[in-house]
């Protein structure tokens, strides 16, 4: 349980790192915290108009969490994989640099399914870019992925990974409590505006 508590300890750190914060303010774009929905992820990184910063945000913060499951598997064992990769995933949502203010999961929700779960994660992958091609709205896109990916890990006969898959999406879709009320209220953004 020790070895356990360690992986999660070093998943949280990992994860807490807020590239977006740090992206947007070394490419000189301000806080992004201080734009549009105010979230530190990709999406909202892109209505700073800068489609590079954007793109390294959502490599590193899926980056994070698969980088996370990568070494505790190498250097541990699977369930350290899975604790490091959920908690690297807490980490991005309520980071201790931010007063635990943090992003909405999406893209280490990803990168830790792409880690722990390949297959899974591809078909999430997918999901997120044909629902966001299709609506473009980028909070959908993460909603319906959430949604789907425990289903996709069952129906890949990826069973043992289910459980892990429920969690994230739980969480996802609890983080974007505020977009869900904008999509009731019909006034979501579409990717890349503000
Ligand atoms: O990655 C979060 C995305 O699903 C929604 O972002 O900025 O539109 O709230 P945002």
């Amino acid at each position: 349980l020790g070895v356990l508590l360690l992986w999660a300890v070093f998943g949280y750190f990992l994860g807490s790192v807020p590239f977006g914060v740090l992206i947007t303010r070394a490419a000189g774009l301000g806080d992004v915290r201080a734009i549009g929905s105010g979230n530190i992820g990709a999406t909202n990184v892109l209505r700073t108009g800068s489609k590079g910063a954007a793109a390294a945000t959502l490599l590193l913060d899926g980056g994070k969490g698969a980088v996370a499951v990568l070494l505790a598997r190498a250097l541990a064992a699977e369930d350290a994989a899975q604790v490091a990769g959920f908690a690297a995933f807490l980490g991005h949502c309520f980071p201790i640099w931010l007063r635990f203010q943090g992003g909405k999961g999406v893209a280490t929700f990803l990168g830790v399914l792409l880690a722990v779960a390949w297959p899974v994660g591809i078909a999430a992958c997918l999901t997120w870019l044909a629902t966001a091609f299709i609506t473009r709205i980028s909070s959908l896109a993460a909603l319906v992925a959430a949604v789907l990916a425990p289903v996709w890990a069952v129906s890949l006969g990826w069973g043992a990974v289910a459980v892990l898959g429920i969690g994230l999406a739980a969480l996802v879709l609890w983080r974007h409590s505020p977009n869900i009320a904008r999509l009731r209220a019909g006034t979501e953004p579409r990717i890349g505006r503000r």
